[in-house]
């Protein structure tokens, strides 16, 4: 079915001559980043630790070229050049992500760091001097260290925590902030940070962690959502979503042991952090709850490693978004029997026990696990389309990596930058309600376990020159043609 409906679509998109596909008018066209990642001044003027400040201070080997985000692009310093680069392009919007530990050093609301706010203030007020609109993602990965020390993610409190957080960044920029995410990849944070180690807080606690965390994320997200839908937005008249990554899956043959395969695959990628709040039953997806409550008993857990959602929780979580945030970079094929990896540790993944290849023939970029594969964006898109009701979508993240040897003349990322673009308006013309794209990212950053060792930026940034100089790549130029004329270029 969907396999016809794809190629009418696509038969349909060929009648039409590709130069007047146009993005609508008012579709957002920005770039994005986040906090650790290009701030820098990691203790200064008043920021407390967070859990990436301590973990490649205590444990620096963990980051492949031994780098950390101490400095990285000091846009902390630099945020004005970060802005005429904005305007460089023809921005519409500008993603990019508070730090928790800059404005409460803590992580509590007790006390609020002004030196920290000025800093947002003034970003934000820099961008809206030139009509940029800012997109502010509460979370992307960097806690407090000392809510950390608290359990962090495994702490049910946390989403007390990070709604009392939320509150007060409603209250300190949501005059001029109308677009806001609560979280930033929710299996990064859950199955990476406390299931297994490829992200801070490595917690490594594999087949729980990522579970616990799962629940209380999407409390805490639901926790903000309300908070905004019920004290701000009526005076303040934004909207709040929740970003999420998505690669394709496919299945590797079309049998249905491969479908079933594919399926359980995309509810312990990503399912799982977002049936509880896009689908109309709400909860945890169900084949994931029975497979996990089965494999506890089997293995004498008392109880499923997987905490369901009580039904009032249920209730709560369910509807809290006014959109859904897409990253997405890659593509899988998807097999119930071959291509299973050996895993170093058992995790999430040995639950489910499907096997995942991609095809050889996707070019690969610097990052191993990212490769242009044909049409993956547009069926993430059409599958979110049809799984949650056509919601409205903003892609917040889409880019692709070489190395700094690679230069300024990108032809690859631009190769894959128009190929995922044409995506986008295939979906448009599906009906897919899609509002924006957001590139990753406005200029090269510290791409946290492989340092600065992957560049996936508009602008290459000099890290050996003290004011990290930043030059656009030719991707920079392709972009701003894209935004200029609003159209892509065959
Ligand atoms: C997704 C993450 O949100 C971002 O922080 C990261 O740098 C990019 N993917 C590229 O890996």
């Amino acid at each position: 079915m969907k396999l016809l409906f794809l190629l009418g679509l696509i038969a349909a998109c060929s009648a039409i001559p590709r130069q007047q596909r146009k993005f609508p008018d008012d579709f957002l066209f920005g770039t994005a980043t986040a906090s650790y990642q290009i701030e820098g001044a990691w203790n200064e003027d008043g920021k407390g630790e967070n859990i990436w400040d301590h973990m490649t201070h205590t444990n620096p080997t963990v980051i492949k070229d031994v780098s950390n985000g101490d400095v990285a692009t000091d846009s902390y310093h630099n945020y004005k050049r970060d802005v005429e680069m904005m305007r460089e392009l023809g921005l519409d919007a500008y993603r990019f992500s508070l730090s928790w530990s800059r404005i409460l050093p803590s992580g509590f609301t007790n006390e609020v760091n002004q030196a920290g706010v000025d800093f947002y203030n003034n970003y934000i007020n820099e961008m809206l001097k030139y009509n940029i609109k800012p997109m502010v993602t509460l979370y992307h990965w960097d806690l407090p260290q000392k809510l950390q020390e608290l359990g962090g993610f495994m702490n049910p409190m946390v989403s007390d925590w990070f709604e009392d957080y939320a509150r007060l960044a409603y209250q300190l920029f949501g005059d001029r902030v109308k677009l806001w995410i609560t979280f930033n990849e929710p299996r990064e944070v859950c199955y990476q940070g406390y299931g297994y180690n490829t992200k801070a807080p490595i917690l490594n606690a594999t087949g729980i962690g990522e579970y616990i965390c799962a629940k209380h994320l999407v409390i805490a997200h639901a926790k903000a959502y309300h908070a905004y839908d019920k004290d701000f937005r009526p005076s303040q008249g934004g909207v709040c979503g929740y970003t999420t990554n998505l690669h394709s899956f496919e299945p590797l043959t079309d049998s249905a042991e491969d479908t079933y395969a594919t399926e359980l695959r995309k509810q312990t990628d990503w399912a799982i952090y977002t049936d509880p709040i896009y689908s109309e039953e709400g909860g945890f997806p169900k084949d994931l709850v029975a497979i996990v409550a089965a494999k506890s008993a089997e293995q004498g857990y008392p109880r499923s490693r997987l905490p369901e959602l009580t039904e009032e929780e249920k209730a709560y979580v369910r509807g809290t978004y006014d959109f859904f945030g897409v990253n997405h970079y890659s593509a899988y094929l998807v097999s119930a029997t071959e291509h299973k990896l050996e895993q170093a540790v058992p995790s999430m993944y040995d639950d489910i026990d499907v096997g995942w290849t991609v095809d050889e023939a996707w070019p690969v970029s610097a990052s191993t696990w990212l490769r242009l594969a044909p049409n993956s964006l547009l069926n993430v898109l059409l599958d979110l389309q049809s799984r949650y009701n056509n919601p409205v979508i903003y892609v917040t993240e889409n880019g692709w990596s070489q190395t700094l040897e690679a230069g300024l003349m990108d032809e690859d990322r631009v190769r894959y930058y128009n190929a995922k673009l044409e995506e986008c308006l295939d979906a448009l013309d599906a009906g897919v309600r899609l509002k924006g794209y957001m590139a990753w990212s406005l200029m090269d950053n510290f791409e946290w376990m492989q340092g600065y060792t992957e560049r996936f930026g508009l602008y290459e940034v000099d890290l050996t020159s003290p004011e990290r100089t930043r030059t656009p790549r030719l991707s920079a130029f392709m972009y701003k043609h894209v935004i200029t004329s609003r159209s892509v270029d065959q």
